[in-house]
């Protein structure tokens, strides 16, 4: 198991944003998280990725208690996330961004441009890595914040809605490169709420609701869940497919 995440619960005061999740990640996998908004799946990110420590539950990553550790030691050991609102450096250029998340496995500047090209040219980045960051549109933000994570070599990456904001055309773009990062060997854990994006990449959904996991399973089979049509808005299944399609 590359990812073992029991129990987790993250309280902000009295409320409970995730409230007992556990979500277990093969290696290999591409796992889809899915959820009405405002049900935790961001910040059941954050506890996995170390950006938050869970109030209680145990996050293991490689067989390694990371419950506690800093982000960077979860990168360290392979795990990369992108964000829900990318972190971009604005006035830094493409490659420069890139090559932040480089530096984390290469000290020398040559040696994390080399990476960072590699990762610009794999992410369809190329042409612009000399542009200021500031000035990419939507998509181009997008794959630079995935390319970001890219470039410190994970092993498993963790996708926020990495893909939200496209246009259908750049949606598939952007399912063709999650598929290509598949194939490098990298497993995924994405969070979107474009059902297509769901459907087409993923064999295995985990549906959140109210920090809690309330189905799992075939994302077709979960989409048809009465329990998830409920949590989706008040029982109407057109309702539901027009919310997360
Ligand atoms: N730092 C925080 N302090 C207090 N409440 C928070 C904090 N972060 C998130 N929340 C609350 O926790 C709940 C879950 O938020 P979260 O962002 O994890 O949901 P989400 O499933 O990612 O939603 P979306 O689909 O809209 O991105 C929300 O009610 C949110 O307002
Ligand atoms: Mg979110």
């Amino acid at each position: 198991m590359l990812l073992e995440a029991t129990a987790v619960v993250m309280e902000f005061g009295s409320f409970r944003a995730v409230n007992g999740a556990s979500l277990t990640v093969t290696e290999g996998d591409i796992v889809g998280l899915i959820g009405p908004n405002g049900a935790g799946k961001s910040t059941f990110f954050n506890c996995v990725a170390g950006d938050l420590t869970p109030t209680s539950g145990t996050i293991r990553f490689k067989g390694h208690d990371v419950t506690r550790a800093t982000p960077e030691q979860h990168a360290r050991l392979g795990m990369a996330r992108s964000f829900q609102v990318p972190v971009t450096f604005e006035d830094m250029s493409v490659a420069e961004n890139v090559m932040v998340g480089a530096f984390l496995r290469h000290g020398h500047r040559n040696a994390a441009r080399r990476v960072a090209d590699e990762i610009l040219a794999f992410c369809g980045l190329d042409t612009l890595a000399n542009a200021r960051a500031g000035s990419l549109g939507t998509p181009g933000r997008k794959r630079l914040e995935i390319a970001r994570a890219l470039a410190t070599e994970p092993q498993l990456l963790l996708l926020d809605e990495a893909l939200a904001g496209l246009t259908p055309a750049e949606v598939r773009l952007a399912i063709d490169l999650v598929r290509k990062i598949q194939q490098r060997g990298i497993t995924i854990v994405i969070v979107e709420h474009i059902m297509e994006v769901i459907l087409s990449l993923t064999e295995h959904a985990v549906v959140f609701h109210q920090g809690k996991v309330i189905a799992e399973g075939p994302p077709r089979q979960v989409v048809d869940d009465p329990g998830v049509i409920a949590a989706y808005l008040g029982g109407s299944m057109k309702r539901v497919r027009t919310q997360i399609s």
